[in-house]
């Protein structure tokens, strides 16, 4: 009984590592389930890719597709070919996708068509925003999956109006956190942390990637120079992501307090986020890591498809006017950030969970 697994982009990686994890236990149990982890390759640096197959003790993949990189019509297509070989040569039981990046779309739908069925891990989740290329990744998918791994009431409500009957939703936890929690104890400084003399909550964390943010060299420039004006001196740390690096390169004269790094490993980019005194993103993924470390968060977007990180962690939604961050800042400064608490099965243990249902589903299909 062979389980595909599916993991092309950065954020799909720690929660690839959490099932992983729980599947490597299940086998040492005794159990049936084996799987095939197959790389899409879309992405491929060190820093985007291998530094977290070896942090997070992910083996290396049986199979690497090497899509690369592509307009999203060309890493589509590049990802369905390469999977719809694999599958008519060595055929899986079931095929098993997470997040909402391009691969996730791509191998569910060529799943699909040859009659493998797919299981989503992070279901249901929505932002309602179609100008998100992950927006329509989860519309797609969800379309076509059959058994559905939620992260929150949220999302299983989603798929419930979606008409998705209830025996196929099963709310999990999250992958994610499994990851973080298990790594807390091997967080390690990055060499920024005495090249900068950064100190516990004396510094903040920026990530930057969405096209909305970083398409715009003038757009992006009044975003850094809000920021760096509103944080009262203190260093924004800003890794880079490929995206938006290439716009940077295109700027002068950035704020003196903002410090570019490289894209971090795993391990280092939440060290850096547990000691900031807050963060300010608009990653998805982030924004959950930040309510459970209980670190402040600022999101610059106008929707969430996470709505429990603001109703019940530590996030607020700024939007996308610079002229929100300041503030947001001076309620930071002033110490009345609100507190935040757990989301509901956040508790180390979803990969566990989905593994058993796997077993049951795999021995007697729905
Ligand atoms: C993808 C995901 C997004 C996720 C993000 C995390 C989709 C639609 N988007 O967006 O949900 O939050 O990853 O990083 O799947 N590049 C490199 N090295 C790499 C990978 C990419 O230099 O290893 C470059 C590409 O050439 C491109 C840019 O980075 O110029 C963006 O990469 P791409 O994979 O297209 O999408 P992301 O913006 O990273």
């Amino acid at each position: 009984m062979r389980i595909d697994l599916i993991a092309g982009a950065r954020p799909n990686f720690m929660k690839i590592a959490a099932i992983i994890r729980a599947l490597d236990a299940h086998r040492a149990a005794g159990g049936p389930l084996r799987y095939r982890l197959v790389h899409t390759g879309q992405h491929y640096d060190d820093r985007m890719s291998a530094s977290f197959f070896t942090q997070l003790g992910i083996p290396t993949p049986d199979v690497n597709l090497e899509v690369g990189s592509g307009t999203h019509a060309e890493q589509t297509a590049g990802i369905m070919t390469g999977y719809e070989r694999l599958l008519r040569d060595d055929p899986s039981a079931l095929c098993l996708v997470v997040g909402d990046v391009t691969s996730t779309m791509a191998c569910a739908i060529v799943a699909q068509k040859m009659l493998v069925p797919v299981a989503h891990v992070e279901g249901g989740i929505r932002s309602g925003d179609w100008t998100m290329p992950e927006e329509i990744n989860r519309l797609v998918t969800d379309a076509i999956t059959d058994r559905f791994f939620t992260t929150s009431a949220d999302a299983n409500e989603n798929l419930r109006r979606a008409g998705v009957p209830e025996a196929r939703i099963h709310f999990v936890g999250n992958t994610m956190i499994d990851t973080l929690l298990v790594n807390l104890p091997r967080l390690v400084a990055p060499a920024c942390w005495t090249e900068f003399g950064l100190t516990d909550k004396g510094y903040f964390i920026l990530t930057l990637h969405r096209p909305s943010n970083v398409d715009s060299a003038d757009g992006l420039e009044t975003l850094l120079r809000s920021i760096a004006a509103a944080v009262r001196g203190l260093p924004v740390i800003l890794p880079v992501h490929p995206r938006t690096a290439a716009i940077l390169e295109t700027m002068r004269d950035l704020p003196s307090n903002l410090r570019l790094i490289e894209a971090q490993p795993y391990l280092q980019f939440n060290y850096l986020v547990r000691s900031a005194k807050a963060v300010i993103t608009d990653s998805g993924g982030v924004t959950e890591e930040a309510t459970v470390l209980g670190v402040p968060c600022l999101t610059l977007r106008t929707t969430t498809e996470r709505p429990e990180t603001v109703t019940i962690g530590t996030n607020v939604l700024l939007g996308t006017d610079p002229a929100a961050i300041g503030p947001a800042l001076e309620t930071l400064f002033a110490g009345h950030w609100k507190k935040g608490g757990i989301p509901e099965l956040w508790d180390g243990r979803a990969g566990e969970r989905i593994v058993a249902s796997l077993e049951m589903w795999l021995a007697r299909p729905a």
